[in-house]
């Protein structure tokens, strides 16, 4: 790489789109742009926040702050890595969550559903909420923020992504209401309900799982991959939700393209499939109603 005429930020951040076009780079990590990500990677950087006015990109770089610039692109455009593990943080909810490889990046769509607080489909606030296959942490945090009265459970099967939950609720001073739990699904849960559960679990079938961009293979396959369908875990908490659903729960979980296979799946299930005005789709709710009533049939098609 060629980069000894680079002095400002505004230069780097040129030449860093250049190099992602020609690359090629995948952008599905919190940006879906050349511009954007090399913003968020060049300011990121050097500690900068994204919304600095543009007359200071001009400024002169440290000899320093150049080689820590030019170091990180490099390991984004030679080894694919995304930029928020490059970084050691990604924002989600207007909040910033620490990451690295033991999590996947945060990104799900159901932040938009968390920022309206699930209006219209939550009544009163609840008082106990699941993140179930919580990674970072990053979806039962922003909710412990939104409903400042609950109690806030972290659940997942990898120790490892814990370590970073257990991070992220003492970097957010939450430690007195948000806790993890570490457990194969609802295992570490024996006789707890909640009034909201919410997750975003692996669900990439075999065949995307294939063609996943390289950025991808930086990310845990066990908070991706899950069966030929994607839904071996979905199966499972769908037939389990209703032990762990209060009287006026519910239960929203993302599938994302999987959607068609929940589809073909549970075809007399009448599943209420979000909507969002930011991007994303597959996020499915239930009432636990509804969890109830199809308990034998989910509980019919686990694997
Ligand atoms: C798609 S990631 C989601 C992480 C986080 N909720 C987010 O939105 O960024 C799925 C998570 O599920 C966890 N997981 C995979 N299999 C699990 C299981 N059987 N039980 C509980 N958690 C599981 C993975 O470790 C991973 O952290």
């Amino acid at each position: 790489m060629t980069t000894s005429r680079l002095r400002s930020l505004r230069d780097h951040i040129r030449w860093a789109v250049s190099r992602f076009h020609g690359e090629e780079l995948f952008f599905g990590h919190g940006t879906d742009n050349a511009w954007d990500e090399a913003r968020q990677l060049v300011l990121g950087a050097v500690h900068l926040p994204w919304e600095i006015a543009d007359s200071y990109l001009d400024c002169h770089l440290e000899v320093e702050e150049v080689e820590h610039i030019q170091a990180l692109l490099k390991r984004r455009i030679e080894e694919r890595v995304p930029t928020a593990y490059l970084l050691g943080e990604a924002m989600f909810c207007g909040l910033p969550f620490i990451v690295d490889e033991r999590v996947l990046v945060p990104r799900s769509p159901i932040g938009e559903l968390i920022e309206q607080r699930f209006v219209p489909w939550l009544g009163a606030d609840p008082l106990r909420i699941l993140d179930l296959c919580t990674g970072s942490g990053c979806i039962g945090i922003a909710c412990a923020y939104e409903f400042p009265n609950a109690e806030v459970v972290l659940g997942d099967l990898s120790y490892e992504a814990l370590e970073v939950a257990n991070q992220n609720i003492e970097r957010h001073g939450l430690d007195e209401r948000v806790y993890t739990v570490q457990g194969d699904g609802f295992e570490g849960l024996p006789n707890q309900r909640f009034d909201l559960i919410v997750s975003n679990p692996p669900y990439v079938d075999a065949e995307d799982f294939a063609d996943m961009p390289a950025e991808y293979q930086h990310e845990p396959e066990l908070g991706l991959a899950c069966g030929d369908d994607g839904l071996n875990l979905v199966r499972r908490m769908l037939a389990e939700a209703a032990d762990h659903l209060t009287d006026k729960g519910l239960l929203i979980i993302e599938v994302g393209n999987s959607q068609v296979h929940v589809e073909a799946l549970y075809p007399e299930v009448d599943f209420a499939w979000l909507e969002f005005n930011n991007g994303g789709h597959g996020v499915f709710m239930l009432s636990v109603e509804q969890c109830r009533a199809h308990q034998a049939l989910f509980a019919s098609r686990v694997l």
